[in-house]
């Protein structure tokens, strides 16, 4: 993800408000960083939280809409919200595990497979998924109405953008969090089931 220390001028990302409701899921933070097990079951948390993000939700078919819901020193925090023409392109986290848990509508998550048909999984609302370091994806909206809320640990900082040509070849270029995720140069663009 989604994005992620130095707070910038970030498209389409909201501040967090001095009202913003005290989040019991952030509250328990334990202060150290957090496998990928533990960003699955705090994401699960705060999906039921819907005070805490509710207020932050925009959708936006030009740009992702994103508002940061926490970050700090282990772990950061992100409300995503998708329509269909929302698309991350292929991308990693470069040193972070990371977890998804979709809240309203739909994602898609993509999965690159050199060379053959791309791995596609369709995650609805009211289910998540986590990954480590290692992971490779995309996500793109199955409905013009999904959100999402994704944590990484240790915090975003870099990102790689890949670039997937037709024939296979792949380039990585590195990016900031604050830089949105874009499908680039020639990577095709995804198939999505549209409802
Ligand atoms: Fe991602």
């Amino acid at each position: 993800m989604s994005r992620p220390v130095a707070p910038v001028a970030v498209p389409h990302q909201a501040d967090r408000g001095p009202g913003r409701p005290l989040s019991r899921a952030l509250a328990a933070l334990p202060g150290r960083q957090l496998d990928p097990g533990e960003l699955r079951e705090l994401v699960d948390r705060l999906a039921g939280e819907t005070a805490l993000w509710h207020p932050l939700v925009a959708f936006s078919d030009q740009e992702r809409h994103f508002a940061s819901l926490h970050r700090d020193e282990f772990v950061d925090v992100w409300l995503l919200c998708w329509t269909r023409r929302n698309d991350t392109g292929w991308h990693d986290h470069d040193l972070s595990a990371g977890a998804v848990a979709v809240v309203q509508g739909a994602l898609i998550e993509s999965n690159p497979r050199i060379g053959g048909h791309h791995l596609e999984t369709v995650v609805s609302a009211g289910t998540s998924f986590h990954f480590g370091n290692d992971h490779l994806h995309r996500l793109t909206g199955a409905t013009d109405d999904a959100i999402s809320v994704h944590a990484y640990s240790p915090p975003l900082w870099r990102l790689g953008q890949y670039d997937l040509s037709a024939d296979g070849i792949l380039r990585r270029t590195s990016i900031s969090y604050a830089d949105e995720l874009r499908p680039v140069g020639t990577s095709a663009p995804i198939s999505v089931s549209h409802r």
